[in-house]
C-alpha cells in the first residue's frame, strides 16, 4: 500500500517536466492524479509545450503503475476549464488532497526591452493562474478540512534575476500568494508550502537553450551559480520534494519554503 493510497494530486503543468515527474512519483505512491496541461503551443516563450500524447503515455504510466489518471487539456489563465477539470477530479475521485501548482513558462528580456504582451503572458501564467486554480480547488479542500498546496516557484522566488525580472516577479508573487495563503487556510487545516529549485533539467531548459543559441548545460550553468558541482538538479529531485511537502512528515510546515538551490542562494 502506497503512502498516498486513497489520496487525489490535482497537478498543472503535467504533460512534461517537473509536473510529470511529480505525477509519476504520487502515482506510484498510489495517489490518483488529475493531470492538467495546456497540451498545446505558445508563441510565447516559443519553446516546446507538452503535448496531448505527453499527456496520455502520462495517464498509461500511472495506469500501469496501478494507480487511476485523469488527463484534462486546458490553460491555467481559463477558468471554465480550470472549473471543469475540479469538477471532474471531484466527481471521478471525490477528493482532491494535493494541488501542485507548477505550470508555468520562462523567457529572458531586459527590462527595457520587454512587450507589454510578454509581461501579461509571464504574470497570467505564472502567477495569477496559480490562483485561478487554487480559487477552485480550495473550497473543496476547505469542505475536506484538509489539503495541501504546492506552489513550484524558483529561486528567482528569493533573489534578482537579470533578464528574468518578469519571470523573478512572478515567482517572488508565488511566494507572497503562499504566505498568505497559508494564514487564510491554517484554521481550514490546508497546508500552503513553496518550492524553490535551482536550475531542473527538463524541457524548459532545453527550449531556452535553443532560443538562446546555447547548450542546455551553458544555459543551467549561466543563470545557476549552484554551489555543488553540478549544472542543474533533476526533475525526479523536485517530485520528492513535493511527496515530502505533501505528506504528513511534513504535517507541521505550512507558509514556508522548500529551497532545492544546490547551494545557489549561499553565495
Ligand atoms: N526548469 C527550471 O530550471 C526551473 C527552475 C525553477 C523553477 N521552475 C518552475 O517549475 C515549473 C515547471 O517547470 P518545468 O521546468 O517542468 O517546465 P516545462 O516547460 O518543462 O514544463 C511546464 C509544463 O507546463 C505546461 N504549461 C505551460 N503553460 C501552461 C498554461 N498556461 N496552462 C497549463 N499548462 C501550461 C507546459 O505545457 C508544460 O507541460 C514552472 O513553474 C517553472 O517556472 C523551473
Amino acid at each position: 500500500m502506497g503512502e498516498f493510497a486513497g489520496k487525489v494530486a490535482f497537478i498543472t503543468g503535467a504533460a512534461h517536466g517537473q509536473g510529470r515527474a511529480a505525477a509519476l512519483a504520487l502515482a506510484r505512491e498510489g495517489a490518483a492524479i488529475l493531470a492538467f496541461d495546456i497540451a498545446r503551443p505558445l508563441a510565447y516563450p516559443g519553446y516546446a509545450m507538452g503535448s496531448s500524447s505527453d499527456l496520455e503515455s502520462l495517464a498509461a504510466e500511472c495506469t500501469a503503475s496501478g494507480a487511476a489518471c485523469e488527463t484534462a487539456c486546458g490553460d491555467v489563465r481559463d477558468d471554465a476549464a480550470i472549473t471543469a477539470a475540479v469538477e471532474r477530479a471531484v466527481s471521478r475521485f471525490g477528493r482532491i488532497d494535493i494541488l501542485f501548482n507548477n505550470a508555468g513558462i520562462c523567457a529572458y528580456g531586459l527590462t527595457h526591452e520587454l512587450t507589454e504582451d510578454a509581461w501579461d503572458a509571464m504574470l497570467d501564467i505564472n502567477l495569477k493562474g496559480a490562483w485561478l486554480v487554487a480559487r477552485r480547488v480550495i473550497p473543496v479542500m476547505i469542505r475536506q478540512k484538509s489539503g495541501v498546496i504546492i506552489n513550484n516557484s524558483s529561486v528567482a522566488g528569493l533573489r534578482g534575476m537579470g533578464r528574468l525580472s518578469h519571470y523573478a516577479a512572478s515567482k517572488w508573487g508565488l511566494t507572497g500568494l503562499t504566505k498568505s495563503w497559508a494564514l487564510e487556510l491554517a484554521p481550514h487545516g490546508i497546508r500552503v508550502v513553496s518550492i524553490h529549485p535551482t536550475g531542473v533539467n527538463t524541457p524548459m531548459n532545453d527550449g531556452l537553450a535553443e532560443l538562446e543559441g546555447l547548450t542546455p548545460q551553458q544555459i543551467a550553468e549561466r543563470s545557476a551559480g549552484n554551489l555543488l558541482p553540478v549544472p542543474w538538479i533533476e526533475p525526479e529531485d523536485v517530485a520528492q520534494a513535493v511527496l515530502y511537502l505533501a505528506s504528513d512528515k511534513a504535517r507541521f510546515m505550512t507558509g514556508a519554503g522548500l529551497v532545492l538551490d544546490a547551494g545557489l542562494l549561499t553565495r
